[in-house]
C-alpha cells in the first residue's frame, strides 16, 4: 500500500484522536518504517490492518467504522491533494464510472507499486448504478467510505445499499447498488 494513505491516515488520527494516540498505534503496531513514511514508498498491506486493529482496541470503535470514516475523510483530501484528477466530474456517477478506466490509471502511473482493486458498473439512467468491488486486500469498508465521501463532496442525495457477495477466491466481492433519490439535485 502507497505512502500515501498511511500519512494521511496517521495525519487523520492525530487530529481526529491525539498525536498520543497515533503514537501509542504507531508504537503497537509492528511496522517496517516506526511510521516514517514518504507519499511514494510501497509498504506492506498488513501495517494498514495492524494501525487499524491498534487504533479500534484504543478507541472502542470498531474497525469496520474506522475504515469507514478514514474512507470519508481520505476522499475529500483526494480531491484537496489531485485536484486534476477529480474536478473533471460534476456527480457521483460520472465519477465512479470513471473510477476504473481513468482515475486508478492515472493513480497507477502516478505511484510506482500501487494496488487499486477493481470495479465494475451497470449504469440504469440517471437514477441507479450498481457497483461491484473486487480486491485481494478485501477493504470494502475503505471502498464504501470513499463512495460516501464522493457523495458528500458533490452534496447529492443518493442511498447506498451494500450487500457482501461470496468471495471469489482469494478476492473478496461487494456490492454497492446507489439510488438517487428523487429530489437529487433539486
Ligand atoms: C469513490 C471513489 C473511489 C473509490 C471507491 C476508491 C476505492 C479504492 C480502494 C477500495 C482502495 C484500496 C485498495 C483495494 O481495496 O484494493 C483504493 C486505493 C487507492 N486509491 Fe482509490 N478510490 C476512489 C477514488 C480515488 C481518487 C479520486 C483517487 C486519487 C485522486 C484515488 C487514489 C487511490 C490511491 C493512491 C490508492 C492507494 C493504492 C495503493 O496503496 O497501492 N482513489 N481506492
Amino acid at each position: 500500500m502507497k505512502g500515501i494513505v498511511f500519512r494521511e491516515f496517521i495525519d487523520m488520527v492525530e487530529s481526529q484522536f491525539s498525536t498520543e494516540t497515533a503514537d501509542t498505534i504507531i508504537e503497537a503496531s509492528s511496522l517496517s518504517t516506526n511510521g516514517a513514511y514518504t507519499s511514494v514508498g510501497t509498504y506492506p498491506h498488513q501495517e494498514m490492518v495492524d494501525l487499524v486493529s491498534n487504533l479500534a482496541t484504543q478507541t472502542g470503535i470498531s474497525v469496520p467504522d474506522l475504515l469507514q470514516h478514514f474512507g470519508r475523510h481520505l476522499f475529500g483530501r483526494f480531491v484537496e491533494i489531485h485536484p486534476n484528477m477529480t474536478n473533471a466530474f460534476s456527480d457521483v456517477f460520472s465519477l465512479l464510472s470513471a473510477l476504473e478506466n481513468t482515475i486508478h490509471v492515472d493513480v497507477n502511473k502516478l505511484y510506482r507499486d500501487a494496488e487499486t482493486p477493481s470495479f465494475t458498473y451497470e449504469q440504469d439512467g440517471q437514477q441507479q448504478m450498481v457497483f461491484i468491488y473486487r480486491s485481494r486486500r478485501r477493504m470494502a469498508d475503505f471502498a464504501q467510505g470513499l463512495i460516501e465521501g464522493c457523495v458528500t463532496h458533490f452534496k447529492e442525495s443518493i442511498t447506498i445499499q451494500r450487500d457482501d457477495l461470496p468471495p471469489q477466491g482469494k478476492e473478496a466481492l461487494t456490492r454497492f447498488t446507489l439510488v438517487r433519490t428523487a429530489n437529487a439535485n433539486a
